[in-house]
């Protein structure tokens, strides 16, 4: 982020998406950004988000996993693109793939995901639903560090959502969706002035080791 002795550039950015794209919106839009988004990447062409990328003035580039043969090609490769980017962090804006190893590992500390449910309960999919059958009160949103393990590493930021009653999963998705586009940006901003640090047990931001939940914005 420091080039000379003088001057700073922006906090540099590639978003991962696969579809919609409405957190990738939420991060081109949030008014206190301090980043530079240089490149969206995406795995699916007909993601929406390339759209809105392009619309933005944002390269936009796609990267179709069925072109090839294995996990680990398709890894290697997208590596080298988000590299000739030269970026800071690496934002994964509901990129539905599943990780590599090599690929965790090669962007420790400098990889975010966010993922709709109140980590550690509902990793993987279906959360909304999963939500609803367990008869859970909350549901919400979690940011937090990529690590080897699914949907498990070390979370950052939190917003608590209240499950009302006649809550469908897509009501119920709505609400945590307003709260996404609220955190995920937030988030981003701190890494990129340098607040957060992925420790050996936990996130420190500013120095001081985060609960487990991080911080966390209740809803309700
Ligand atoms: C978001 O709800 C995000 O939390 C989720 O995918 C959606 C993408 O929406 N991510 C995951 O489930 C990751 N495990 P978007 O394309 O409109 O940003």
């Amino acid at each position: 982020m420091t080039s000379g002795s003088t001057t700073k550039s922006a906090c540099r950015v590639v978003v991962l998406i696969s579809g919609n794209g409405s957190n990738l919106q939420a991060l081109i839009d949030y008014p206190a950004r301090n980043y530079d988004i240089c490149c969206v990447i995406s795995n699916r062409p007909e993601a929406f988000g390339l759209e809105r990328a392009t619309k933005a003035g944002i390269k936009a580039a796609v990267l179709d996993h069925k072109n090839f043969e294995s996990r680990e090609r398709f890894d290697q490769t997208l590596m080298q693109l988000i590299d000739s980017h030269q970026p800071d962090l690496i934002v994964l804006a509901g990129f539905m793939r599943i990780l590599s190893s090599g690929f965790v590992q090669h962007y420790t500390g400098r990889l975010l995901n966010i993922h709709p449910s109140l980590l550690p309960l509902y990793k993987g999919t279906n959360t909304h639903q999963r939500v609803l059958d367990a008869g859970d009160k909350e549901h919400g949103v979690s940011v937090h560090f990529v690590t080897e393990e699914l949907d498990g590493g070390p979370v950052i930021l939190q917003a608590v959502v209240p499950v009302i009653a006649g809550d469908t999963k897509d009501s119920l998705a709505a609400r945590v969706a307003i709260q996404e586009h609220r955190i995920y940006p937030e988030a981003v901003t701190w890494f990129a002035q340098g607040r957060l640090d992925i420790a050996a047990n936990g996130v420190c931001l500013d120095g001081k080791l985060l609960p487990a939940h991080g911080i966390q914005i209740n809803q309700i």
